[in-house]
């Protein structure tokens, strides 16, 4: 069947509404999981955390195996994974069963943040590719709005059951709709199988410049051999740096204290369980949003700018709600700036980070080891995810909203990381990402040698 670019791109990104819902609707249906199967804290925070210490395991073991089997069938896979988990977690008699489900979810929601951006941006012509590649946040922040909605809905009946469950549906969709799409060319070519790769890129670039764009990718990718060995060459080496640091920075500088617990940090400073429901389901519109302009942003601005910009926005907002705290107490008053900041920090972070981190991560690396690579920046990313929401909740306690500076302080740590390693991939093919990483290890390779001799 042959399908409509736009079809193509919409089930490409689709896994990330998934990646949104399962991570965005425990924030709500916690609440009643606790009633319902007599949680204590300890349990209730493995029920929330599961989810990543799974989705650690899928984003580790899906980039490898979609170098070798292929992008398409591993996001069928995590499809049919996640159909599972949200069965499971639906239907879980008890705790055990619950997280042991979560962390099934969590595989398939790790498989698809890695696998979602790989497929994008190695789909996507390079001039409009970081606007078709953070298609996938735009569906991470849709996801999360509609969890935050269906909470909202189901919260009157208790039904916790249904919020977990009606993932499935999307699940569905996920897997039939990638049955009918093609592989990635760039995998094909990799395999080469050439005339199955000409056949996906005819029909993605509607004939246009087809020719040129295999021979680019032939050129690029001669003579590589893949695997970990080649990742640690010093030639990728930048590549996996910019990657790793990238996905770590992206979570401590604090998004999901605020996507998973704005609830709680509205009802700190004085505001009412309505209000702060009410807060948090702005904060997803928002997040949407802004979004939407990132996604035409992206190839406007550029990846780096939009870093730059965004590390120093969302630092300035997490000052103002540590010294906010320290200066102005409990109030109304200090309730609304509080929001105000939080609005202030999303459209920054909605704007910038949230969505360039996973196009970068699709692009900076090579063909032979570009699912490895974003697999273990995917790792990073959950790794570091899962350590900033375990903590969260006993520092908060602990330092109250004092402790969104120590995430300022990471905000202007993320800047300098930018500005001294990332380079700017707007506008060029990813083959000339690669050829550009050979070119600066060379000429790295060049200097120490005239070092050496001088
Ligand atoms: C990004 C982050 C994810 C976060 C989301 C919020 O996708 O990787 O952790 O929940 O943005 O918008």
């Amino acid at each position: 069947m042959k399908m409509n670019n736009a079809v193509i791109y919409f089930f490409g990104a689709l896994g990330g509404l998934l990646f949104g819902y399962d991570t965005g609707v425990i924030s709500g249906a916690i609440l009643y999981i606790k009633k319902s199967l007599g949680l204590t804290p300890m349990t209730e925070g493995i029920v929330v955390s599961s989810i990543l210490v799974g989705a650690i395991i899928g984003a580790a073991g899906s980039g490898r195996l979609s170098d070798k089997y292929g992008r398409r069938i591993n996001v069928m896979i995590a499809a049919a994974i996640f159909c599972i988990g949200a069965i499971g977690t639906a239907l879980a008699p008890n705790t055990a069963i619950l997280i042991l489900f979560r962390i099934v979810l969590g595989i398939a929601v790790g498989c698809a943040s890695a696998l979602v951006p790989l497929y994008l941006s190695e789909m996507a012509p390079a001039k409009i590719r970081g606007a078709l590649s953070s298609l996938n946040q735009l569906m991470i922040v849709t996801g999360i709005l509609i969890a935050y909605i269906v909470n909202y809905i189901f919260a009157p009946i208790e039904g916790w059951r249904w919020m977990l469950g009606l993932a499935f549906i999307p699940g569905v969709l996920l897997l039939i709709g990638m049955l009918f799409l093609p592989e990635s060319p760039r995998w094909l070519l990799k395999q080469n199988r050439e005339q199955e790769a000409r056949k996906v890129l005819h029909h993605l670039r509607k004939g246009i410049g087809v020719e040129k764009e295999l021979a680019d990718i032939k050129k690029a990718d001669a003579e590589e051999h893949g695997g970990w060995k080649m990742l640690k060459e010093k030639w990728v080496r930048p590549a996996l740096i910019v990657g790793i640091g990238l996905a770590i920075f992206q979570q401590i500088i604090g998004c999901n204290t605020v996507i998973y617990y704005a609830p709680t940090t509205i009802t700190k400073v004085g505001l009412g369980n309505s209000a702060a429901l009410l807060g948090t389901i702005g904060i997803g519109i928002l997040n949407v949003l802004v979004t939407i302009l990132a996604v035409w942003l992206m190839d406007k601005v550029g990846r780096k700018k939009l870093l730059l910009i965004g590390s120093i926005g969302m630092a300035i907002c997490l000052f103002a709600l540590g010294l906010l705290t320290k200066f102005g107490g409990q109030s109304d008053a200090s309730g609304y700036i509080t929001l105000v900041c939080l609005a202030a920090y999303i459209v920054f972070f909605a704007a910038t980070w949230g969505p360039v981190v996973w196009v970068m991560l699709g692009e900076i690396f090579p063909l032979r080891v570009r699912g490895l690579g974003i697999g273990i920046s995917g790792v990073a990313n959950w790794a570091a995810n899962l350590l900033v929401s375990l903590t969260f909740p006993s520092l908060l306690d602990q330092f109250g909203n004092m402790l969104f500076i120590v995430y300022g302080v990471m905000g202007i740590l993320a800047f300098i990381f930018v500005s001294k390693y990332v380079t700017e991939t707007k506008g060029r093919s990813l083959e000339e990402i690669e050829m550009d990483l050979k070119r600066r290890s060379n000429l790295l390779l060049d200097k120490e040698i005239n070092q050496h001799i001088s």
